[in-house]
């Protein structure tokens, strides 16, 4: 089966509302291709304004971050309900940043992706090796089980829909990019889990991305792998060259 690429933003905490609705208006005519689904996930208080500006355009809007819980007192929360009134579809669940910053572990992120599909949005879960962990050989099996706990109890036509992030900590943000076989082998060692964890047809149909410095330089090796389904873009989604990684062909 042949899967569409997903090439999404991720602006983290970047971006005004004033500001995002400039650079949706910037990079609509930049990202205008419909080979593949492109995604700006963006700041809670952005999305309203950014789906606005979007309009009319192949740019889906999604969110960073969503809490497990219906409603109540959770001060400072976004609920699945509030993301879904706005029309969001996507949303990206366990990145690194909040494993790392905000306490989050791979049973919260279990509980958020379990309450996204039960409202409908499909979540980015992402996971990733710090760097000593893959100087001590031990990448793999710790992303299975960052996978396998994260897809507890959900169903097999749910994780068919679900697209999955490989992002290695030490290529975010550092302008290190994981080569070609490094990116491959992962999104590959994901997919057999995948395979493992329910059968030959979820694997195939799941979409899975590289993430960490992803740029217009790297985007077409990485792109072209038979594993890789897109990519988790930082810093250069906040640019005119996230148009030409839209267009990496
Ligand atoms: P950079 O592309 O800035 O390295 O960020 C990657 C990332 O964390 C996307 O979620």
């Amino acid at each position: 089966m042949a899967r569409k690429k997903i090439i999404a933003g991720n602006w983290k905490m970047n971006m005004t509302p004033s500001e995002a609705v400039a650079l949706v208006n910037t990079l609509k005519p930049l990202v205008a291709n419909d080979d593949v689904d492109v995604l700006f996930c963006v700041p809670a208080i952005d999305i309203i304004p950014a789906m606005e500006a979007a309009k009319g355009s192949n740019i889906m809007i999604g969110a960073e971050n969503m809490y497990f819980e219906e409603k109540g007192a959770y001060t400072g929360e976004i609920s699945p309900a509030m993301l879904v009134d706005a029309g969001v579809k996507y949303v990206i669940i366990g990145h690194s940043e909040r494993r790392e910053y905000f306490a989050e572990t791979d049973e919260t992120v279990n509980k958020k992706v379990l309450k996204a599909f039960e409202h409908g949005i499909t979540p980015i879960i992402c996971c990733g090796e710090t760097l000593t962990q893959r100087e001590q050989g031990v990448t793999i099996d710790f992303i299975r089980q960052q996978i396998k706990i994260a897809f507890l109890s959900v169903s097999a036509a749910q994780a068919a829909s679900a697209v999955i992030a490989y992002e290695p900590i030490w290529a975010i943000g550092t302008g290190k990019v994981a080569t070609t076989e490094q990116a491959q082998e992962v999104c590959k060692a994901i997919r057999d889990c995948i395979a493992e964890i329910y059968d030959a047809a979820t694997a195939d149909a799941i979409r899975i991305q590289y993430g960490g410095s992803v740029s217009a330089d790297s985007a077409p090796e990485l792109f072209s792998q038979a594993d890789i389904d897109g990519g988790l873009v930082g810093g250069a989604s906040l640019k005119a060259d996230f148009g030409k990684i839209v267009n990496y062909k």
